[in-house]
């Protein structure tokens, strides 16, 4: 049986204080039944913050990246063998970000999730079409390339630790929200691919979160769809009181 599930995504935002405030709010939060909260951090707070949530079994920490080698002279990167020795097992992988800013190919991505993946770590792995690409009418084909591309090479078994993120880029951070119905419809096509892939059982399992403009006021109307597990939130989740909304949302 998936889960429901909650992803904060803070980007590259909030000072250390404003963090430590954040969490000391969020971990007395009282999570829904069958519900994991996972906030994604800035590398230099995961130590502290993951420290600060060990008492709250419904909450973890995620990293925001981490590099595709295991160990090397890659000055400025993070590996996922440095996570794990403080305690991380969580990484979100592909966000359109950084696909866009760190020209972050399928290929890297696909060579990310694998590293990843051999260390033992959960990965969010987000996909998503620009407005453009929705509007060519290309978005259904785009978005199942974009996990074919990098994550159709996993073995089934692999898939207990993939929990997918569905981002139209035109919504993160626009204000401009999928509605409930375009939201359904794109996981329903998602959920399908895994289908004719592999087999019904895995596409019924894997968590497919929405992200983009997740608000306190969308939140409950997003989850309720048959085929939407959740959220990826970014600005709303740097708020404790519209996080925690979004949280009981469910
Ligand atoms: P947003 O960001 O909620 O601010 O739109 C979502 C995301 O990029 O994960």
């Amino acid at each position: 049986m998936r889960k429901n599930i909650a992803v904060g995504n803070w980007k590259m935002n909030l000072s250390f204080d404003d963090a430590k405030a954040l969490v000391s709010e969020l971990v007395k939060v009282d999570v829904p039944d069958n519900t994991d909260v996972i906030l994604g951090v800035p590398y230099p707070y995961l130590a502290q913050m993951n420290e600060m949530v060990s008492g709250a079994s419904k909450v973890s920490i995620a990293a925001q990246n981490c590099h595709e080698k295991e160990k090397g002279a890659y000055t400025g990167e993070v590996s996922t063998g440095m996570l794990s020795s403080i305690g991380i097992n969580t990484v979100i992988l592909g966000h359109s970000e950084r696909r866009e800013y760190q020209k972050e190919s399928a290929e890297l991505l696909a060579e990310k999730v694998n590293t990843a993946l051999a260390a033992g770590f959960r990965v969010i792995f987000c996909c998503g079409e620009s407005l453009t690409t929705r509007e060519s009418g290309q978005h259904f084909d785009y978005v199942a390339d974009q996990i074919k591309d990098s994550l159709f090479d996993l073995d089934a078994s692999a898939w207990k630790q993939i929990v997918l993120a569905y981002e139209p880029i035109w919504a993160i951070g626009t204000g401009v929200t999928a509605s409930p119905e375009q939201a359904q419809e794109m996981h329903a096509h998602i959920r399908k691919q895994l289908a004719e892939k592999y087999n019904q059982d895995l596409a019924n399992d894997t968590s497919i979160l929405y992200g983009g403009s997740v608000k306190p006021a969308n939140a409950e109307q997003l989850f309720s769809k048959e085929d939407i597990d959740g959220g990826l939130v970014g600005g709303a989740s740097l708020k404790a009181a519209d996080f925690s909304q979004i949280i009981k949302s469910f």
